[in-house]
């Protein structure tokens, strides 16, 4: 790891408060003082917006998505505002962080329950058709932007490894660590590519998520390769990523290495942290508030009011039938 691109203790402190990181390992590591003026700090001197330099994907449908009429943020506002832990909790930092991020070689291994387990080159699932899909996407913090992701329905991977009868959940995993993808909470080796450790992040390492097999099997979930026409940037987890519109953004695992078809639901990483606040399921709802905010009205980002909360993020047309019957209060 390079050095210099290292998160510095005194960087470690973070705006969105409210996102629990209950110190399950660091608690006691960071002085209180060391936080406050880091964060002093950090608002008076945001970095920059950095220029955000990526290929071109060629080919791409431009299926997007008709019945969206939000104008969708600018490449840079995308680029420069993310939530990505293994990198930095600032989310103006991510970005620098992640700048020497490695995405190749890259593999994806297709694995459980499934007639035909293989382990994908990336340079075979990017042969698959890749697709524009403007989606609203609204994290669970309370702010949302509109993205033109250009992906694939998760279903076209599935359809080549063909799952088994008894699958019945999806679990997803994330890059970490290199040569230690289990190293939670010891100094990473060279491999991790400028992540931090869970210690610091105040989450557990590998990042993991999971979806029913009837969730990732609807056409609005997609792996995204892409924004706005081009690569994928580091900070949006390159190099391919879930997208499912209608949940919550922790859901949409970045830089996946791993999707494991399994009979029981799987762990996720923030379910893990806080079970309280975070379910399995975190279907954007603007009726079941977060324990400690409401979830009734979201900031887009670049706007000044707030605007109203849609239930399931305005996709329930499509996707209310997969949770008939559910109570959707018990099961956040
Ligand atoms: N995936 C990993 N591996 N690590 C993370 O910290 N953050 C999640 C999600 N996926 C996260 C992650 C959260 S909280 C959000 S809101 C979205 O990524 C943010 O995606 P974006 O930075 O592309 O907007």
């Amino acid at each position: 790891m390079n050095d210099s691109k290292r998160i510095k203790e005194s960087e470690i402190t973070d705006e969105n408060t409210y996102l629990n990181r209950r110190n399950f390992i660091r608690a006691g590591l960071l002085a209180g003082t060391t936080v406050a003026s880091g964060l002093g700090y950090r608002l008076l001197n945001p970095p920059p917006p950095r220029p955000v330099e990526t290929a071109d994907i060629k080919g791409v449908t431009k299926s997007g998505n008709a019945s969206l009429t939000d104008e969708p943020n600018s490449l840079e506002e995308i680029a420069n505002y993310n939530n990505y832990y293994e990198f930095s909790t600032s989310k103006t930092g991510v970005a620098g962080a992640a700048e020497n991020f490695k995405t190749r070689p890259w593999t994806v291994s297709v694995d459980g329950l499934v007639r035909k387990p293989r382990v994908f080159g990336i340079e075979d699932i990017l042969k698959i058709d890749q697709e524009e899909r403007i989606y609203r996407f609204r994290c669970v913090e309370g702010w949302s932007m509109v993205i033109p992701w250009v992906g694939f329905p998760i279903k076209r991977i599935f359809d080549i490894v063909e799952p088994l009868g008894n699958a019945k959940y999806v679990a997803f995993q994330t890059f970490y660590g290199g040569s230690n993808p289990r190293g939670e909470g010891v100094d990473l080796p060279e491999g991790a590519n400028g992540m931090q450790s869970s210690l610091f992040a105040g989450i557990p390492f590998p990042y993991v998520e999971g979806l029913r097999l009837d969730e990732a099997l609807h056409p609005l979930a997609i792996l995204a390769t892409g924004i706005y026409g081009k690569v994928l940037p580091n900070q949006n987890g390159a190099p391919i990523r879930l997208v499912v519109p209608w949940k919550y953004g922790f859901k949409s695992i970045k830089s996946v290495v791993r999707i494991t078809l399994t009979s029981e639901q799987p762990p996720t990483t923030w379910s893990k942290a806080a079970p309280n606040e975070y379910g399995f399921y975190s279907n954007v709802n603007p009726e079941v508030d977060h324990p400690r905010w409401s979830q009734a009205t979201e900031r887009r980002i670049g706007e000044l009011s707030r605007r109203d909360t849609l239930m399931f993020n305005g996709y329930g047309e499509e996707v209310a039938g997969l949770y008939k019957g559910m109570d959707l209060k018990r099961e956040y």
